[in-house]
C-alpha cells in the first residue's frame, strides 16, 4: 500500500545515482522520445556535466519515505532545479542573485493522483528560497515552465506570467541573406555585451514595478547548445554549427541566438522547433532599418528550421516594439498565446503580490527555459 501524501514519514531529499537512473528510465516515455532509451539516459547524465549544471548547478530532488534505506525506497515524485544568475531592480537599484529553475517534475504512473507531486512542490518552494544562498547571494524567486497549463503550479505559488510567441514557418530561402550566421566563437562576446544591455534596461526602468531578468550569459546559452548538439548528433550524426544570426554595424546591430529542440521523432506532430533563445536590438531608433535586419536573421532561422526538419521557428514574448518589427519584415507569421505548454511561472520570495501586476519580467525569452 502506498503511504498517505500527508505522512510525516515522507520527506524531500536527493536521489542516489541509482535512483536518478531509475527516474530517467521511467520518465523517458515523457521526455526521451526523440532518442532511444539508452541515448536518453546518456543525455541526462551528460547534461549534469555541462556549464551551468556542473559543480552543483543542477540539484535532483525526490520525495520518499525517510524510514526506508536509499535504493530501496519507492520514489514517489521527483524533479530537478537548475541554478541561474538573475538581476532584480527596484527604482533603478540593481541587485544580483540566483534563481532555481525547476524542471522534469514527475511521478511514476502507479503513484499519480495521490498528491505526491503536490507534496514535493509544496516543500520545494520554500526550500529553494534558501538553497545555495549565503550572505552574499540571495534567491529572490524561483521559476518553472509548466507543460500542464496555468492552474496546477499556481496552487503552490508559481504564478503564471506572459507566455506568448510568434511562430514562423520553415522556408527554403535561397537568396543571399541580409545577415550572417553566428557560430560558437561569436557567442561569448555577444553574450557579455547583452549582459550590459539588460543591466542598463533594468537600471533605467522607470515605473513602480520590480523588474527582474535572468542573465542571458554564455553559460546559459551553452546549456541549450550542448543539449542541442547531443541530440542532433544522435539523430543526424552531425552537429548544427549555426547558432544564430546577426545583421548591421556595431552599435546598431540586431542578433538572435537560437537552438533546435527535438521533442520527438522527425514528424510535424512532435513539435520540434527552432527556438530563438534571445533577440537583441542594439539601437531601437530606426524601425525600418531594424525590420530589414530582423528579416535577414529570421530568413536564416527559417532556412535552418527547414534543413533540420523542424516544424517552426518560435520567438518568445516579443515586446510591442519587436512585434512592430516583425510586421515590418513582411514575413508570414502567427501570434500565439500559450495556454498549456511552457507557461513561464514564478514564485516570488519578496514583498508584494508576486504577480505580473507588481513584477516586470524583462527578457522572458526561451533562454530562461529549463
Ligand atoms: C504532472 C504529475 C507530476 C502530477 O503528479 P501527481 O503525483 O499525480 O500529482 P498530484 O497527485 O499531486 O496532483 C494531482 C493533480 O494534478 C493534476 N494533473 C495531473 N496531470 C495533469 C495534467 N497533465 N494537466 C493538468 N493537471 C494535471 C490532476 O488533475 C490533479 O488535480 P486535482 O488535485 O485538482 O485533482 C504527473 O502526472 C506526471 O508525472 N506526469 C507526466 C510528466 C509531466 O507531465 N510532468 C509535468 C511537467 S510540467
Amino acid at each position: 500500500m502506498s503511504p498517505d501524501s500527508r505522512s510525516d514519514f515522507l520527506y524531500l531529499t536527493h536521489p542516489t545515482p541509482e535512483e536518478k537512473l531509475a527516474t530517467w528510465n521511467l520518465n523517458s516515455v515523457n521526455w526521451g522520445t526523440a532518442l532511444s532509451v539508452p541515448d536518453y539516459l546518456e543525455r541526462e547524465q551528460f547534461l549534469t556535466t555541462v556549464p551551468l549544471a556542473r559543480d552543483g548547478g543542477v540539484t535532483h530532488w525526490i520525495l520518499v519515505d525517510r524510514t526506508l534505506p536509499p535504493n530501496e525506497r519507492p520514489i514517489l515524485a521527483s524533479c530537478e532545479s537548475l541554478r541561474k544568475p538573475v538581476l532584480v531592480s527596484h527604482n533603478g537599484v540593481i541587485t544580483e542573485g540566483i534563481t532555481h529553475g525547476i524542471g522534469s517534475v514527475f511521478s511514476q504512473p502507479k503513484f499519480r493522483g495521490k498528491g505526491y507531486a503536490s507534496r514535493m512542490l509544496r516543500e520545494l518552494g520554500p526550500v529553494l528560497k534558501d538553497w545555495q544562498v549565503d550572505k552574499n547571494v540571495c534567491c529572490p524567486f524561483s521559476i518553472l515552465y509548466s507543460d500542464i497549463g496555468k492552474k496546477y503550479y499556481a496552487k503552490f505559488g508559481w504564478v503564471p506570467f506572459p507566455s506568448t510567441h510568434i511562430a514562423f514557418p520553415p522556408a527554403s530561402n535561397s537568396k543571399p541573406f541580409n545577415a550572417k550566421p553566428l557560430a560558437y566563437p561569436d557567442l561569448e562576446e555577444l553574450c557579455a555585451l547583452d549582459e550590459t544591455y539588460i543591466k542598463r534596461s533594468l537600471e533605467t526602468a522607470k515605473d513602480e514595478k520590480v523588474h527582474i531578468a535572468l542573465i542571458p550569459n554564455h553559460d546559459v546559452m551553452q546549456w541549450h547548445h550542448k543539449r542541442e548538439d547531443f541530440v542532433s548528433g544522435k539523430i543526424f550524426g552531425k552537429l548544427p554549427n549555426i547558432k544564430g544570426a546577426i545583421a548591421g554595424e556595431p552599435g546598431s546591430r540586431v542578433w538572435a541566438i537560437w537552438t533546435r529542440a527535438f521533442y520527438g521523432p522527425l514528424k510535424p506532430e512532435s513539435g520540434n522547433t527552432l527556438h530563438i533563445l534571445r533577440l537583441v536590438i542594439e539601437d531601437e531608433a530606426d524601425v525600418e532599418a531594424n525590420a530589414t535586419k530582423l528579416k535577414g536573421i529570421l530568413e536564416i532561422a527559417q532556412a535552418e528550421a527547414k534543413e533540420w526538419q523542424l516544424g517552426h521557428v518560435e520567438l518568445w514574448n516579443p515586446t510591442e516594439f519587436v512585434k512592430r518589427l516583425v510586421k515590418g519584415t513582411g514575413l508570414e507569421h502567427s501570434e500565439v498565446e500559450r495556454e498549456e505548454e511552457s507557461i513561464a511561472s514564478l514564485m516570488w520570495y519578496g514583498e508584494g503580490s508576486g504577480t505580473s501586476d507588481d513584477i516586470e519580467w524583462v527578457g522572458n525569452e526561451k533562454y530562461g527555459w529549463c
